[in-house]
Order: structure tokens, then C-alpha cells, then sequence
């Protein structure tokens, strides 16, 4: 085997995988190097994403949907359960099998596309323009060299002063994904994109779920009109969300952990949890790296400094992903991954920021692209507004979901789309034909003059866009 490589990924996950893979396709001689481990110790490429983000996530999103459908909307629907009762041994093995189909899938195209995979650490040893000294430390330790590198070895949770996670009491995402037994009082600090998810999971399954948030706004990067709506949908499913705190002192316990914090009014309160979720945000991976070896240059907040196409300080050395600046989303870091494997083939890789879309996959699912209503008045741009409600959708009305609306925000003058947002079933399929539009610079009375099909959660989408010419049909 060649230990002499055109292009060396360091970190499989959705940045690094995707990166080496297209990098391959292009014709590189190339590898990834990856450390994550299944609890057997073989590899689990895919990071974050495939092994305790994303991909898990979404399947305990699904299960515990189910659940709560069995045991709540299907009454509606004339189907009589009796005897409903949870597994949750059984459901936590599937999570389990469906990140494996994904870590399997992902070997799989590393061989396809005869990308070489090593499990292990990777560190810089040494290098420079004319090529770099990479050591891979896992069962064996080798020393491999590379033309090019890119960085791509994401992020990790971000744990609060005095309160390091222990995986049983107190839970990063990690913890989150694998409780064995509903939590009768779960606690969650940070009501972001993980708090929300996670918290949502664990209340279908029966948790007394609360959600403890710093800032006094609800999802302050959402377009207010949207999170409002969501807030009170959230609330209405029985997740208590308290904004506004100040949090103290966390003491983990025997079984149980204690949170002392200042409530929206200044005064101090005490609340016991079974399990404590911290979700205030993730900070950017360069541990083992070996950064100081070579130089790597990382900015004030710990992530490794990159232009605009994702160069570093030094020559032929590239970063991807979370740990870069930018929004912390595996669609963003498989995005940067292909454009750098693209420049590094002469190419002109792109990935353009205005487009990529956010997803919080809590029913209703929240999605959005472009511009809040909130960002276009601070930033003194016209434009004109059209929302339409789920409620006034014969599709919603057929699957028993018409909670929310998709919200059109469009230039005054030109109409063209700056900002589409939904907060609705299915916002994270719908968002798809707003990325589109905008990636095109349609206009809003471009979606609304064309066809959709009927009855869709889609034409929800037309509707709103006629609506920012003040002409919906059905509502
Ligand atoms: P990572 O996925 O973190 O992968 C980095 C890899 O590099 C890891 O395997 C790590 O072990 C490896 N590594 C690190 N250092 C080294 C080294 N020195 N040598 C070898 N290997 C190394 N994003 C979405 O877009 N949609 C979602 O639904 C979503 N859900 C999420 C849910 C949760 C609970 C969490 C925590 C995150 C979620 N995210 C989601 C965010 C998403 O997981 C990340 O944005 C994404 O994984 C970043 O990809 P990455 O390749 O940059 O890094
Ligand atoms: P987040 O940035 O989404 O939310 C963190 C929240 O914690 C914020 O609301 C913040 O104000 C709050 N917070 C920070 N410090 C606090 C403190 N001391 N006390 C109380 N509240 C505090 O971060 P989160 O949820 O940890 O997720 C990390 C990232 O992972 C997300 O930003 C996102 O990029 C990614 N992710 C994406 C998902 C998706 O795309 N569906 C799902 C889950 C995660």
C-alpha cells in the first residue's frame, strides 16, 4: 500500500468523508484518517453526525414520534390501540443499527472509490509547501506524507464551568442519545437546535422535560414570527421552556442532579433533575492534531483560521467543517469538503453561505433559508411579506398536522425570494424548493406561477407566495 499520498483527510465525518471521496473522484491518490471507535473498538467513520448527532437523532425522533402518535393522535384517525407499551431497549438498538447501516455505508464507498482508510489518531509531524508528514496512531502506529491536506476534524460539546459531562447524570449529546430509562424530570440546558430535539424525544417518552435558556428571546436566530409560533406549539405539547436564566451552581448527586439558577424575575431557584442535558453549543476539535508542529494557525475562539475558501495559514493545508467558522451543519461541511477537493483539482469550488438551509427537527419541524424578517429591517431593505397556514392545506387537514405556516419574504422591488420560513410537517422537505428558488434568484411570483401538486403540504409553499402578492387562493 502507498504511503504517499496527493491528498490526506484528517476526520471522517461529513466534512472529511465527503471531502476524501470527491477528492477520489477527481483522480487524487487519496486518504482519511478517522479515530472514531464502535464500542467493539473497530472504526465508526462519519463523526458527530453519523455516530451521536444527526443520524441518531433523527432516528429517536422518528421512534418517539411514532410513540406519541400510538398513543395520542391515532384515536383521531379511528384506530384503537390497546395495550400500547414502550421498548425502549428495543429502540435504542435500532438507533444503534441505523448509525452502524451508515458507519457500514460509509467503509463501503471509501473502497468504492478506493479511497485508503486508516482508523487512528492523525498529527502533523512536520511539512511544508512541498508536502507534509502526517502520523496515524491507532492499532499500529505509521507515518504517512501528503501533497495536500485538509483539516476536517469537528467539534465537540461544550460543557459549563463545574459541571464536566459524566454521561450518566449529567449528558453532552452523547449521553442524550443513550439514556436506557425515561427520565421522570429531565432537565436541559440551552433551548438551541439540540435541546429542542433532545428535549422533544424524551418528553414523547414520558419525561417531565424542562428547558432552562440564558437569552429572553425563543430561538433568537429564527425569524421571530415563526419561533413565536413555535414556542407556542412546543409549550402546547408540554415542553416547559424558561427564558431568561442565569444558571448557578450544578451539584450531580448520588441519582440525581440539582441546578440552582436565577429565574427571568431575579429570583433564585433550585430545580432537581433525573438526568441534566447541557446543549449550549459545541466547540471547534483540534485536540491530537499537533497544530503547533506546523504552524497551524487557529483563530481567538479555538477554530482553525480560514479565508473565504477554506485555506489555512499554511500552504496546501485546507479545514472543513465545525471546525471552521461558519454554521455547525453536516450539509455546510460536506459542502466546503467537495469545494476544497475541487480547488485543490484547479477547479473553482463554491458553497454559497445565502443558501444553506437550517432544519430543527421538532414536531412541527422549524426550516428556513435566507433572510429573517428581523435581518432584512435591521439591514433597511423593502420587502414585501406573505405567510399561508397549514390550517387552510387539504393535505395538512388529511394527515391531521395543520399546526404552523410558510412565511415568503421578497425584495419590494425586484420580488425576488430573500427568505422562506416554515414552521410546519415537513418544513425540512418543503425548505428544499426555497433553497432552489433562491439558488436560482427566482422570484417570488416565479414559485407561485408554478404547478404543484394537489393535495400537497407544497402547495402550502405556492400559497405563500401568491400571498406576498397579496392574491392567495384558499386562504
Ligand atoms: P464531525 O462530524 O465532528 O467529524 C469529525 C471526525 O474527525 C470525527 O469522527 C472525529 O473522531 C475525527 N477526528 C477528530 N480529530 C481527529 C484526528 N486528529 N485524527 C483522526 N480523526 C479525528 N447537523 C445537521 O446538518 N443536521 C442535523 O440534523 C444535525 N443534528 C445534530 C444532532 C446532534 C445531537 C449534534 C451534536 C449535531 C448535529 N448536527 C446536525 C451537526 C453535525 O453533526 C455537524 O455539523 C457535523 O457532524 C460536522 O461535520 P464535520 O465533518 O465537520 O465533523
Ligand atoms: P445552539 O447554539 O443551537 O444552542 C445553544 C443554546 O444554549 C442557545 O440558545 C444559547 O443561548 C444557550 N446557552 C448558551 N450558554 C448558556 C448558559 N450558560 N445557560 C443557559 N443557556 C445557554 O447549540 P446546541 O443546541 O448545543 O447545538 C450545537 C450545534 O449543533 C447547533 O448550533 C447546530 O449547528 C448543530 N445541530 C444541528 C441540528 C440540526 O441541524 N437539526 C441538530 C442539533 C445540533
Amino acid at each position: 500500500m502507498s504511503k504517499n499520498f496527493d491528498v490526506v483527510v484528517i476526520g471522517g465525518g461529513p466534512g472529511g468523508y465527503i471531502a476524501a471521496i470527491r477528492a477520489a473522484q477527481l483522480g487524487f491518490n487519496t486518504a482519511c484518517i478517522d479515530e472514531w471507535k464502535n464500542e467493539k473498538g473497530g472504526p465508526a467513520p462519519g463523526g458527530t453526525c453519523t455516530n451521536v448527532g444527526c443520524i441518531p437523532s433523527k432516528a429517536l425522533l422518528q421512534s418517539s414520534e411514532h410513540y406519541e402518535h400510538a398513543s395520542h393522535s391515532f384515536a383521531d384517525h379511528g384506530i384503537e390501540v390497546k395495550g400500547l407499551g414502550l421498548n425502549l431497549e428495543k429502540m435504542l438498538g435500532r438507533k444503534n443499527t441505523v448509525v452502524k447501516q451508515n458507519n457500514d455505508g460509509i467503509l463501503y464507498l471509501f473502497k468504492k472509490n478506493k479511497v485508503t482508510f486508516f482508523h487512528g489518531r492523525g498529527s502533523f509531524v512536520k511539512g511544508d509547501a512541498n508536502g507534509y508528514e502526517i502520523k496515524v496512531a491507532g492499532a499500529t502506529e505509521e507515518s504517512i506524507t501528503a501533497k495536500q491536506v485538509i483539516v476536517a476534524t469537528g467539534s465537540n460539546a461544550r460543557a459549563l464551568p463545574g459541571a464536566a459531562f459524566d454521561e450518566e447524570l449529567i449528558l453532552s449529546n452523547t449521553g442524550a442519545l443513550a439514556i436506557t430509562e425515561v427520565p421522570k424530570k429531565l432537565g436541559v440546558i440551552g433551548a438551541g437546535v439540540i435541546g429542542l430535539e433532545m428535549g422533544s424525544v424524551w418528553r414523547r417518552l414520558g419525561a417531565e422535560v424542562t428547558v432552562l435558556e440564558a437569552l429572553p428571546t425563543f430561538l433568537g436566530a429564527v425569524d421571530e414570527q415563526i419561533a413565536k409560533e413555535a414556542q407556542k406549539l412546543l409549550a402546547k405539547q408540554g415542553l416547559v421552556v424558561n427564558l431568561g436564566v442565569k444558571i448557578g451552581d450544578i451539584k450531580a448527586g448520588k441519582k440525581d442532579v440539582s441546578v440552582d439558577y436565577t429565574d427571568d424575575k431575579g429570583n433564585a431557584q433550585k430545580a432537581v433533575f433525573d438526568k441534566l442535558i447541557v446543549s449550549i453549543g459545541r466547540t471547534p476539535n483540534t485536540t491530537g492534531l499537533n497544530a503547533e508542529a506546523v504552524g497551524l494557525k487557529l483563530d481567538e475562539r479555538g477554530f482553525i483560521a480560514v479565508d473565504g475558501d477554506c485555506k489555512t495559514n499554511l500552504p496546501n493545508v485546507w479545514a472543513v467543517g465545525d471546525v471552521v467558522r461558519g454554521p455547525m451543519l453536516a450539509h455546510k461541511a460536506e459542502e466546503e469538503g467537495v469545494a476544497v477537493a475541487e480547488r485543490i483539482a484547479g477547479q473553482h469550488g463554491h458553497v454559497n453561505f445565502n443558501t444553506i438551509p437550517w432544519v430543527i427537527y421538532t414536531s412541527p419541524e422549524i426550516a428556513w433559508v435566507g433572510k429573517t424578517e428581523q435581518q432584512l429591517k435591521a439591514d433597511g431593505v423593502a420587502y414585501k411579506a406573505g405567510t399561508f397556514p397549514f390550517l387552510a392545506n387539504g393535505r395538512a387537514r388529511a394527515l391531521g398536522d395543520t399546526s404552523g405556516m410558510v412565511k415568503f419574504l421578497a425584495d419590494a422591488t425586484t420580488d425576488e425570494i430573500l427568505g422562506v420560513h416554515i414552521v410546519g410537517p415537513m418544513a425540512s422537505e418543503l425548505i428544499s424548493e426555497a433553497v432552489v428558488a433562491m439558488e436560482f434568484r427566482a422570484s417570488a411570483e416565479d414559485i407561485a406561477r408554478i404547478c404543484h401538486a394537489h393535495p400537497s403540504l407544497s402547495e402550502a409553499t405556492k400559497e405563500a407566495a401568491l400571498a406576498v402578492d397579496k392574491r392567495a387562493l384558499n386562504f
